[in-house]
């Protein structure tokens, strides 16, 4: 493996269901106005829907780029509630957030439908960035390996062209939100079984993200394994110094 870091490092923000206009005008100042101290990094925030243009206008032009948490597989339609990714485009989007582990369960998002968005995602210019991630069940049972390979397995399927145009985020679900962050080897393996499989496809360098509960204090060793490119923070990107904290590191 290689031990030299050649992938740009890429920090992104998961606001979840969190915000509020005058709220996220402060976050979005605070994030803008630190921004060049993490420039050592590629940065996104991805907010819910309604706050898509208040991103874009908060945003624009300075080095932090936004995104989506979630989009339709349907280019357009009779698709109530649906939000789909020319939309996204539309609004200056580069990234969006697929297959989150909070959409798979609480929504039953399937791997093939988490593929199925990455492609539309694609299509239309976008970033999709494709989470999987074990449930502590499944760790515990030793499953990690193959429940992560499952959840690639349509992803891979879509080949090299594609693949590389992707960016991929490993999220223990005992990791999300619990404060419990695995630790940098534990996540280290995963990430380097997740670049065999890309290695194979003949797209190596695809940068991979970990997630859950990536704080300030944490970040630096998990940023010094040789297959973790970054990571998708969520509570701690609610806060602007925090979440430049995580990228200065
Ligand atoms: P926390 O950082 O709050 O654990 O959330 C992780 C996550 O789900 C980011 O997508």
């Amino acid at each position: 493996m290689n031990t030299e870091h050649t992938r740009r490092r890429l920090v992104i923000g998961n606001w979840k269901m969190h915000g509020q206009r005058a709220a996220n005008a402060s976050l979005l100042d605070g994030l803008r106005a630190n921004a060049s101290a993490a420039s050592a990094c590629d940065l996104a925030v991805c907010v819910p829907f309604p706050y898509l243009d208040q991103a874009r206008a908060g945003l624009q032009g300075g080095s932090i780029a936004w995104g989506a948490q979630d989009v339709s597989k349907h280019e357009q339609g009779a698709f109530t509630g649906e939000v789909s990714a020319a939309m996204l485009a539309d609004f200056g989007c580069q990234w969006v957030l697929v297959g989150h582990s909070e959409r798979r369960t609480l929504h039953g998002e399937t791997d093939l439908l988490v593929a199925e968005k990455a492609t539309a995602a694609l299509a239309a210019g976008l970033t999709p960035v494709v989470c999987v991630g074990e449930t502590l069940a499944e760790q515990e049972a030793g499953k990690t390996q193959e429940v992560i390979a499952r959840q690639l397995a349509p992803v891979l399927a879509l080949g090299a062209e594609q693949v590389g145009r992707v960016v991929l985020a490993y999220e223990p679900v005992w990791a999300i939100g619990t404060g419990r962050t695995a630790t940098p080897e534990q996540a280290q393996a995963v990430h380097a079984g997740i670049r065999s499989q890309l290695a194979a496809l003949g797209v190596p360098e695809v940068r991979i993200l970990y997630g859950g509960s990536v704080k300030a204090s944490n970040a630096a060793s998990l940023f010094a394994m040789s297959d973790i490119d970054g990571a998708l923070v969520g509570g701690a990107s609610l806060v602007a110094e925090e979440f430049l904290r995580i990228a200065a590191a």
